[in-house]
């Protein structure tokens, strides 16, 4: 089947940039969210990050007009209906996933392909909650969606060859590199990254190292493009504890235990770029400050 009709479910920073990305590569994509407010915000960060493109002459404003022509909001699940690929990027919750597939799976087309970002959560229990299970398959996008080139397709338990080469197709008219990784979390790259993001705020935690001087650590000495502190900032300080906890229960292993000093960050509301506090201080997600 040909896909042509998008619907991205969550208009977050990783649900907006895949929108951005798959407009960029001429699919209809329409963006649900429950929040009007979210929406919003979604479709002027992708028409800002556009502006920097064609500023930079790597888009050319026809490009530009032709690419956000495609792309339409909403805020209700039932525009889902035309759906050829739903990919679904809301945040790292099971119950709360399992009740958009389950809703999605009522609303879309029997042949209708349910995709999910999770970083952490497994695919095979999301598919469990359709009557679809061979059509589910994980989408795994990195952060920036628009600038980083990797897609980790994910194979759960029963998904079928269709649906991976549904999800590899799609990764390749988006210009990504695909690299397949069985479900178990964190699937390839999370499972190595997410542990050292952790690691970090550890160190910071036990006094080994201030924030600048971590960061420095790995952009001098491992050439990484951004330091782990600044970079879980980026990722959500949230977002790297729901993974942690996903880990340390589910892999039950100490090695995976959140860092205290992450609990007590969240706690706190300190959520990285998203909330202007981490370990950093930002204003509109660019960075002014240590914390
Ligand atoms: N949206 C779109 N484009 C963006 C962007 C954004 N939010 N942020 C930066 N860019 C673009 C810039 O416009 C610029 O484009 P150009 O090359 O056409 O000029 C390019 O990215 C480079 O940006 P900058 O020059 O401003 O800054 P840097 O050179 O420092 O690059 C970076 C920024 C690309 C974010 C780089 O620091 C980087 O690669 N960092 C590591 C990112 C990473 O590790 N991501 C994975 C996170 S893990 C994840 O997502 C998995 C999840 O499950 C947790």
């Amino acid at each position: 089947m040909e896909i042509k009709n998008i619907f991205v479910v969550g208009a977050g920073f990783m649900g907006s940039g895949i929108a951005q990305t798959a407009i960029q590569s001429g699919y209809n994509v329409t963006i649900h969210d429950q929040s009007e407010g979210a929406l919003e915000r979604a479709k002027t960060n992708i028409g800002k990050n556009m502006d920097r493109l064609v500023s930079k002459g790597r888009m050319t404003e026809e490009q530009k007009a032709a690419a956000l022509a495609l792309l339409t909001t909403s805020s209700s699940i039932h525009t889902a209906a035309n759906a050829d690929l739903v990919i679904e990027a809301i945040f790292e919750d099971l119950n709360a996933k399992r009740a958009i597939f389950e809703e999605l799976d009522k609303i879309c087309p029997k042949d209708t392909i349910f995709a999910s970002n999770t970083s952490s959560i497994s695919l095979t229990s999301l598919a469990a909650a359709t009557s679809r299970a061979e059509q589910v398959v994980g989408m795994h996008f990195f952060s920036p969606v628009p600038v980083m080139r990797l897609l980790e397709v994910v194979h759960g338990l029963r998904t079928s060859q269709e649906a991976i080469d549904a999800a590899m197709e799609v990764g390749k008219k988006m210009g990504k590199t695909m690299i397949l990784a069985k479900d178990k979390p964190g699937f390839i790259v999370n499972r190595m990254l997410l542990p050292m993001l952790n690691e970090a705020v550890e160190i910071l935690d036990e006094d080994i190292g201030t924030v600048a001087d971590t960061d420095e650590g790995m952009k001098m000495g491992c050439n990484h493009p951004m330091g782990p502190l600044e970079l879980a900032d980026m990722v959500g300080l949230d977002i790297l504890l729901e993974v942690m906890e996903t880990f340390y229960n589910d892999l039950g292993d100490t090695k995976y235990r959140p860092a205290h000093l992450l609990r007590k960050m969240v706690a706190a509301g300190y959520l990285g770029q998203k909330s202007g506090m981490g370990f950093y201080q930002y204003e509109n997600r660019k960075k002014v400050g240590v914390n």
